[in-house]
């Protein structure tokens, strides 16, 4: 119906422009956490990310630590021997707060070469240059490595790539069957996850400032088993 696609049409203009309008806003109330305060690092102001072709590939923001924190916590696991993946880390606040947590290796993969740099400054300036490994990588490529997983996104890429990286997450479990948890903040495909008929809802947070802080987290049944109660 050529109404409704106009609607939607002017619906999409409207929220963009309310999207551009409130981010500056929504980025001080972020940097408000106090993280980048106490560390030194630059994590909270927005950018445009872009792919070695100058192509704009989603814009960067992060989230306040206590939306990260409280995602990590719902998983109820104890982290040890498992790896923590960022795929589309940005400047890596995630792996920074990951940190504080028994992880056996933490990494992050983004195709925007300047956040990567970004993020590599963040890590060094909190001491952490041989515990956080970086990569500047497209995340369809991302090769799993076989061990047990926390799988950390936000929203960082729209349906056909996520399908690509679910796809790719599905395989390596085929081959290398682990405990494999995903956190998925601002979750708006998250029924390809439910789909694979592998992954199971966890837990589901809400955001600390803004509605798409929120997530849905989801365990296969070999994560599940290690849930504490
Ligand atoms: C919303 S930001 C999330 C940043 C970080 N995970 C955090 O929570 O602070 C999304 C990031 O995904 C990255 N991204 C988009 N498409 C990507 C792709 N195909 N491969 C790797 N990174 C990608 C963008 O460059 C951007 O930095």
């Amino acid at each position: 119906m050529a109404w409704l696609e106009s609607f939607g049409r002017r619906a999409r203009r409207w929220k963009s422009r309310i999207d551009r309008l409130f981010f500056p806003w929504f980025s001080r109330r972020i940097a408000r956490d106090g993280f980048d305060a106490r560390h030194g690092t630059d994590t909270a102001t927005l950018c445009e990310a872009r792919n070695d072709q100058g192509e704009l590939v989603y814009r960067y923001e992060t989230v306040h630590v206590r939306a990260m924190e409280t995602a990590l916590d719902s998983l109820r696991l104890d982290f040890t021997g498992f790896a923590f993946i960022d795929l589309g880390c940005g400047k890596g606040k995630p792996l920074l707060v990951a940190d504080r947590r028994p992880f056996e290796r933490i990494l992050g993969v983004d195709i925007d070469r300047r956040s990567i740099a970004i993020a590599e400054q963040n890590r060094d300036r909190l001491g952490l240059t041989s515990r956080v490994e970086l990569q500047v990588a497209d995340a369809t490529h991302f090769l799993f490595p076989p061990m047990p997983l926390v799988v950390y996104l936000f929203n960082p890429f729209p349906a056909p790539e996520m399908q690509i990286v679910v796809a790719r997450l599905v395989e390596s479990l085929q081959r290398h069957p682990r405990p494999v948890a995903v956190i998925y903040l601002n979750p708006r495909h998250a029924d390809l996850f439910a789909a694979t008929g592998i992954f199971e809802e966890a837990a589901r947070t809400r955001g600390v400032i803004a509605d798409h802080e929120s997530s849905i987290s989801f365990v296969n049944d070999m994560a599940a088993r290690l849930r504490q109660p």
